[in-house]
């Protein structure tokens, strides 16, 4: 009876690792809104659009991780100052992470910040308006990354999740081969969703 009491009480007492720690993989799926932060001075105005965000993260040790960023194409209409709408790009935007998450194995929340490289690629360019037509081309873009989020543990292995993101993005825009400027797209981006632990 002794011998009961002990083993419940060391149930009841041992730490639950719930929360992520060294080995573990997080999938998180959500919506994500990438903002551009167009200046209102720059020749280019970039509007907003919402898609499906999916993140790949490894916990290489309890605080440390790696996390890729995925997603389905984000479209944007390009409007130039004073002719309107000239053009609408898609793009993914790849990114790779280095990430700290503060608190430790025991943690049921557990915030953290990263720092990565992005590299986003733009396709299905196309002219609209006095454009319309015409051969317009955004080069890809190699930029600095960095996000802040915060899981939370919902059951053992399901959490909530929320982060805000920076990417540097910009891109040499051309028509007809000349290049017009450079969109400084720079977009800001939130995602609100639910991720899984393996
Ligand atoms: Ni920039």
């Amino acid at each position: 009876m002794k011998k009961v009491a002990f083993l419940v009480a060391t149930a009841l007492l041992a730490p639950s690792a719930f929360a992520h720690q060294a080995g573990d993989i997080l999938v998180r799926g959500g919506a994500m809104t990438v903002a551009p932060t167009t200046d209102a001075d720059e020749t280019f105005d970039v509007d907003s659009n919402t898609q499906l965000g999916l993140t790949f993260s490894y916990m290489v040790t309890d605080n440390w991780g790696v996390e890729l960023l995925a997603a389905t194409p984000f479209s944007h209409d390009v409007s130039l100052k004073g002719a309107g709408e000239v053009a609408s790009v898609k793009h993914l935007p790849p990114t790779l992470m280095a990430q700290y998450y503060f608190g430790n194995a025991q943690s049921k929340v557990r915030p953290y910040v990263g720092a990565g490289v992005n590299y986003t690629f733009f396709f299905d360019e196309e002219g609209l308006g006095d454009l319309n037509g015409a051969d317009v081309k955004a080069d890809d873009s190699w930029g600095l990354a960095a996000q802040a989020g915060v899981d939370m543990d919902v059951t053992d292995n399901l959490f909530i999740n929320g982060s805000v993101w920076f990417m540097d993005i910009d891109t040499d825009v051309s028509v007809g081969g000349s290049q017009v400027d450079t969109a400084n797209i720079d977009p800001a981006g939130l995602m609100v969703g639910l991720g899984y632990r393996f």
